[in-house]
C-alpha cells in the first residue's frame, strides 16, 4: 500500500502546470485501435490508469511507443482476444475497449470494468447502444460477449446523459454502415476531444459538445496526430488547494471555460482569482470566505469530480454550506475523514451540510477513491501538523506527479510504500 504524508499549514507559492486530461486519455488510447495505422497522441499524462490501458494494448499485441508526454500506438498486428478480468477490473475506462473492438472487429469479449467505488456504475446504456447498432450482448457472470454480423447506424436516445455510454457508442458507430444519431448525449469536453481525434483519423462526427451527436459511418480510419486537452479536474483540484493555501498560486495550462461553475462559485465565496486565457492565479487564501451551496450536474454543471475537493474548502467558509450529489450515490466517503480532521459535517441522503469555519488538525485518513484522495491531500495541506493518507494509490490513478508538483510550490509532502 502507498501512503502520502503531509506536514500541513504551509503556503503554496509558484506555478503548477496541469497535465493532459485523464478522462480524455483513457478513451483516446482504446479509440486508437480503430485505425490500422499509427496514431500519435501528445500530452498523455503518466498516471496509473494510462499504464493499465497500455497493459491491455500489449495483451492485444498492439505496438506502443511511449515517451515523455506522448504515445505512438500502432495496431497493425493486433489480435482481438478476450480481455481478462485481471486487466478489465484495473480501471473503469477499460470498457472503452468494448466499443472500439466492436467497431473494428464486430466482436468484443471482456469482463465488467473496475474503477472507483462511488456508486453502482452500471453499463446498461452502453450495451443498449451496441444492441441498437445491431449487436447481440451475452452476459456470462461478469463476462460480456458483444458481437454483430454487421453494425448499422441507428437513432439512440440515452436515458441519462452518460459520458461513458456517449463515447462508447461513438466508438462502435464510427465504422458502422449508415448514420447514427445519439440524442441526450453527454457534452463533456473530453467527448469533444475524442470526436476530434476520430475525425482527424477520417471519421465523420458532428455535434460533439451538444446533446445531439451525428456519426456518419466510414470504411477506413487512417493515421493521425492528436493532443489531449488539459485536465479540468486536475486544474480545479489545484485551484481549490490554492484557495486553501495559495499565496499566490498560478495554475497553468487551463481552459477556464471548462471549469466555469467552479470559478463562479469560488468568486461568489470571495476567493481572489485572476483568470487568464490559459491560466488561473489564486491571488491568496481569503480567511473570510462566504458559505455557499453546490449541486453536482452533468456538464456544464458543477462537476461531481470536484465535489469532494470543494467540500474541503467549504469547511473553511463562514456559516452553513450544502453539497448535493446527484450523479453518484456513494460519493461522500471522504466526509467521515474530514470529520476526523475536525470538520463539522452532517450527511443526510445525498446532501452534506457543512458548518464552518473549523480548523483542521492532521491525523490518519484514507483515500477511499481517486477524488476523495484529492480531497484528503487538500485537507492535509491546510491542516495543522501531520496528515497521513493511506490507500494513496487511488490518487496516482489520476494526478500526474502530484508529489513533485506540490513540493515545487512549497508543500511538505512525500509518498512511500509500506
Ligand atoms: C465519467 C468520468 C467520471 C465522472 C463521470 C460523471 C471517465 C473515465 N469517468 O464516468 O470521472 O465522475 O463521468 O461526470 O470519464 N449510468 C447508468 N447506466 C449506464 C451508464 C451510466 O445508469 O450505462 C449512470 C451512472 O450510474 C451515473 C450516471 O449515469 O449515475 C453518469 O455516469 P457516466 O456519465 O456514465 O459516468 P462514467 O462515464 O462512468
Amino acid at each position: 500500500m502507498k501512503i502520502i504524508e503531509i506536514e500541513g499549514g504551509r503556503q503554496l507559492k509558484g506555478t503548477i502546470r496541469v497535465s493532459g486530461a485523464k478522462n480524455a486519455t483513457v478513451a483516446l488510447i482504446p479509440a486508437a485501435i480503430l485505425t490500422d495505422e499509427e496514431a500519435t497522441i501528445c500530452n498523455v499524462p503518466e498516471i496509473t490508469d494510462t499504464e493499465a490501458l497500455c497493459d491491455i494494448l500489449k495483451m492485444l499485441k498492439v505496438q506502443i511507443n511511449r515517451s515523455t508526454e506522448s504515445i505512438i500506438i500502432n495496431p497493425k498486428d493486433m489480435n482481438n482476444i478476450e480481455i481478462t478480468e485481471k486487466f478489465s477490473k484495473k480501471l473503469r475506462a477499460s470498457y472503452y475497449f468494448m466499443g472500439a473492438l466492436l467497431g473494428k472487429y464486430k466482436k468484443a469479449v471482456m469482463y465488467f470494468p473496475g474503477g472507483c467505488s462511488i456508486g453502482a456504475r452500471p453499463i446498461d446504456l452502453h450495451l443498449k447502444g451496441f444492441e441498437a447498432l445491431g449487436a447481440t450482448v451475452r452476459n456470462e457472470k461478469n463476462k460480456y460477449i458483444v458481437e454483430a454480423k454487421e453494425l448499422k447506424g441507428a437513432n439512440i436516445y440515452l436515458d441519462i446523459a452518460s459520458v461513458g455510454a456517449t463515447i462508447n457508442i461513438m466508438l462502435a458507430a464510427v465504422k458502422a454502415k449508415g448514420t447514427t444519431i445519439i440524442d441526450n448525449a453527454a457534452k463533456e469536453p473530453e467527448i469533444v476531444n475524442v470526436a476530434t481525434f476520430l475525425n482527424s483519423m477520417g471519421a465523420k462526427i458532428t455535434g460533439a459538445g451538444t446533446s445531439t451527436i451525428k456519426i456518419v459511418g466510414v470504411d477506413y480510419l487512417h493515421q493521425c496526430f492528436h493532443e489531449v486537452i488539459p485536465d479540468r479536474i486536475e486544474a480545479g483540484s489545484y485551484i481549490i488547494m490554492g484557495a486553501l493555501c495559495g499565496n499566490p498560486l498560478k495554475i497553468d495550462n487551463v481552459i477556464p471555460e471548462h471549469i466555469d461553475p467552479l470559478l463562479s462559485k469560488l468568486e461568489e465565496m470571495g476567493v481572489n482569482l485572476e483568470i487568464g486565457s490559459d491560466y488561473v492565479i489564486v491571488l491568496g487564501s481569503n480567511k473570510n470566505l462566504k458559505a455557499t451551496n453546490i449541486k453536482t450536474a452533468v456538464y456544464p454543471g458543477f462537476p461531481t469530480d470536484l465535489q469532494q475537493p470543494f467540500t474541503v474548502l467549504l469547511t473553511q467558509a463562514n456559516g452553513k454550506s450544502k453539497v448535493t450529489e446527484t450523479i453518484w450515490e456513494n460519493r461522500f466517503m471522504h466526509i467521515p475523514y474530514l470529520k476526523d480532521l475536525g470538520a463539522d459535517i452532517e450527511v443526510k441522503s445525498q446532501t452534506a451540510t457543512i458548518i464552518g469555519p473549523n480548523p483542521l488538525i492532521g491525523t490518519q485518513v484514507v483515500a477511499t477513491d481517486l477524488r476523495a484522495g484529492a480531497a484528503m491531500v487538500a485537507a492535509g495541506l491546510l491542516a495543522e501538523g501531520k496528515t497521513t493518507i493511506t490507500n494513496a494509490e487511488h490518487i496516482l490513478r489520476g494526478y500526474e506527479q502530484i508529489i513533485e508538483k506540490l513540493t515545487a510550490v512549497g508543500a511538505k509532502i512525500n509518498i512511500k510504500e509500506i
